[in-house]
Parts: C-alpha cells; structure tokens; sequence
C-alpha cells in the first residue's frame, strides 16, 4: 500500500540534534512546538528518537500505534497521529527496539515517502532526534531541510555537537545549521558557548553557524518534565518560558529567511 501523492508543496521540516544526550532535545522539541502552535501554525512534532522515545513521555501520552507500526504494517501515519492541542499533533516512536535506532536505508525510503504524505496537513514539521550520530539521528536530519543544534555549555557538549556538524557537513554536505545554547547560567554564557562552536566551525569546516539565543537552565523546565506538561504553557512567564517565546519567533524568522538546501541532498543514510 502506498500513501504518498504527487506534491508539490512540503512544509519546512526542522531537525533538533545534538551529538550528546540528555542536554534537552525533546524538552526544547516539545515546547517549541507548543509554542509555534501558539502563533497559529499547524504544527506536526515528529518522535525521531525511534528506539528510546521520549516525546510521549513528556506530554503523558499513551500512543496507540507507532512510527514502529506504521513501518512493520505499512499503516497511514495518520493513525498514529494524537492531536495534543488545537494546532499540534504528535507522531510518536516506540520505545526499546533497539533495531529502529539504525532504520536501514530501505526503511528510511518508506519512513521518507509516509512523512511527506503525512506532512502536506501540515504547515511546520519538528523532529526530536536521539542522541549520538548513528544512523536514524543522521537520516532525519538530512530528511529535514533545517538542522538545530542544541548544545549546553559543557565542554563534553560542545565537542559532540562540533562531531555532529562536521558529520553532516563532510558526509552529507549541509553548511547551515541553527544553534541553540541551552540550560545556560546567563545570555553571555549563552553567546560564549555560540563563539566557542562557531570558532572551531570556522577553523575547520565549510559552515555557516546561526545563534538562535539561549535558554536558561530554569527549575521551570525540570518540573513540566516530572509534571508531563509544557512548561510554555503551565509557565509562560517562568525564565525559560520567556525565552521560548522568544525562540520560536526566531525559529520562524530564520526558515523565512533562509533558503533550504537542495532535495538532493536529502538522502540515504547507510547502516
Ligand atoms: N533549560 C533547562 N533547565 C533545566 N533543566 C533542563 C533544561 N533543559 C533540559 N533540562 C533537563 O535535562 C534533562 C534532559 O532533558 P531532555 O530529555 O529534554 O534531553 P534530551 O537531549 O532529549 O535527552 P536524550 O538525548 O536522552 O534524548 C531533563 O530532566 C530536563 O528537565
Ligand atoms: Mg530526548
């Protein structure tokens, strides 16, 4: 069964990456896309993290079906889809199969061709990815045509991050990527951390690095985890609240603003 239709319009797909893990992908992933979803945008905020998922997790869901289903059942998306707010809906990953954390390349064609059906409903696409550079994480980020990095202050983060972006500029020649200091002590440190990857990039790679400011690291963030709901929501006006606000008006403004690479450079990712 075959679900893709002739298109020829795709909403603007952003990927949120970071090489090391826990640094706070899903939690940033969540909440800008509740906070997009805010400014009237038709937001699908996609669970890349295909073998520990955490988006459901996040927002106390309980999916019905999955990304892992609609693969093994060749389902429509659709089916899996949960609408968690008026503008948002959710497609989720399964959790402990440890196979669809390396989607072989003929999975990533039939993942590609059910997401671009899928995405036409929608005006903006999100995709949370799991940590590290293998080879789901690398597929999903040239899949889609903007790639955040989310990178904390610690020196570890910054060297994984700086592994990530070089992987996707040598291997699969992207040269912009949008970055995103997070659980930072102070704007400055938020900046600083930006100057130390965008000097290494600079010295290095072929790249143009874009700061997307920073996010402060707020007990606001820790406790919408433990609660299972957004902290853009429960509150706004909380330090990383305002901040995210602040994210998603330059999310928009950077894809305005930018053109996307070419679709050929959207391809497989060997496993
Ligand atoms: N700005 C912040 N302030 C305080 N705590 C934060 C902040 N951002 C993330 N955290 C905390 O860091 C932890 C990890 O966050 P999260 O699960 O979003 O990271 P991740 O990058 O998605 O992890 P993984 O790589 O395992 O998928 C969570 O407990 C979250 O509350
Ligand atoms: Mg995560």
């Amino acid at each position: 069964m075959e679900h893709a239709r002739p298109h020829r319009w795709q909403p603007p797909r952003l990927c949120l990456s970071s090489g090391k893990g826990g640094v706070g992908k899903t939690s940033l992933a969540v909440n800008l896309a509740y906070a997009l979803a805010d400014q009237g945008l038709r937001v699908l905020l996609v669970d890349g993290d295909l073998g520990l998922a955490n988006v459901d997790v996040l927002l106390g869901l309980s999916a019905t079906a999955t990304i892992r289903e609609v693969l093994a059942h060749d389902l429509d998306p659709r089916a899996a889809l949960i609408q968690v707010a008026p503008g948002l809906a959710v497609l989720p990953a399964g959790s402990g199969v440890a196979e669809l954390a390396n989607l072989p390349p003929e999975d990533q064609r039939h993942l590609g061709r059910l997401l671009e059906g899928l995405c036409q409903d929608f005006q903006l696409v999100l995709v949370d990815t799991a940590a590290g550079l293998g080879p789901s994480v690398l597929w999903f980020n040239t899949w889609a045509q903007y790639n955040l990095v989310v990178v904390t202050p610690d020196p570890t983060s910054l060297t994984d991050a700086y592994a990530l972006i070089k992987v996707l500029c040598r291997a699969h020649r992207r040269r912009r990527f949008l970055i995103l200091p997070n659980q930072v002590d102070s704007e400055a440190e938020g900046q600083r951390t930006f100057a130390t990857l965008s000097q290494v990039a600079a010295r290095f790679l072929e790249v143009e690095l874009d700061y997307l400011g920073s996010i402060p690291a707020d007990p606001a963030v820790q406790q919408g985890v433990r609660e299972q709901v957004p902290f853009v929501q429960v509150a706004p006006k909380s330090a990383a609240g305002r901040a995210l606000t602040v994210l998603a008006a330059r999310v928009l403004n950077s894809i305005a603003t930018c053109q996307p690479p070419p679709a050929a450079d959207q391809e497989e990712v060997g496993s």
